[in-house]
């Protein structure tokens, strides 16, 4: 099973993800965490280029964020389903169609057929969307409790936020199987509580 985690800055999302990782290990299964940017070998160094300091075109970023996935897909995550294994990853190719596309303004369709091309077909049999106005998330970011840096996309002025989240609740519309929208301004136990509950569910039918 294929779960992603996804949601603007700030949701809860890696919290949650650790947190239900850990209890479907203690209850008997084979998790593997990972995440992207960065989630395999090459990705690291990939994510390193691209959330560091410095400007790069939409495309340049679109590209990269694109090889890190395709590598991701092919090292680490294809492998891991083929072991049976419940893969929680932080963040996938919804991600690329929401910051890229809703966001940046590149092309969604070219995004949609490069994420099929990067994945070689590979959709998750469900995603998480922590859902939460993007004033709240980017406080939370101000009072950082030093689990994660605050990164260029971070930055991005309170608009490109709004259609951050514009944009991830269109596609949970367009996929209400897919989907579960999570209120991420629950507490961050009640949320993995839910997120839980939700995989437990799918894993029994
Ligand atoms: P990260 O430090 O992993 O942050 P977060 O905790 O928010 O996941 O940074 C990843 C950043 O990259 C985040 O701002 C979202 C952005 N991103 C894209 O713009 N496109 C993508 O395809 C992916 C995977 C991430």
């Amino acid at each position: 099973m294929f779960v992603t985690f996804e949601g603007p800055e700030g949701a809860g999302k890696s919290t949650a993800l650790r947190s239900i990782a850990e209890r479907l290990t203690n209850t008997g299964h084979s998790v593997l965490t990972t995440r992207e940017p960065g989630g395999g070998a090459l990705g690291k160094r990939i994510r390193q280029m691209l959330l560091d300091e410095g400007s790069v075109s939409p495309e340049t970023e679109v590209l990269l964020f694109l090889a890190d996935r395709a590598n991701h897909v092919e090292s680490i995550i294809e492998p891991a389903l083929h072991e049976n294994k419940i893969v929680l990853c932080d963040r996938h190719a919804d991600s690329t169609v929401v910051y890229q596309g809703y966001g940046r303004g590149l092309d969604l369709e070219f995004l949609r057929n490069a994420n099929r091309f990067a994945t070689k077909g590979l959709v998750p049999n469900l995603t998480f969307l922590f859902d939460l106005e993007p004033e709240i998330g980017l406080e939370r970011l101000k009072n950082p409790d030093g689990s994660r840096d605050v990164n260029r996309l971070d930055r991005e002025p309170l608009e490109f936020h709004r259609k951050v989240r514009a944009g991830f609740l269109t596609l949970a519309d367009e996929e209400p199987n897919r989907f579960v929208i999570l209120d991420a301004t629950k507490a961050p136990s009640a949320l993995a509580d839910d997120a839980y509950a939700e995989i437990v569910r799918r894993l029994g039918s």
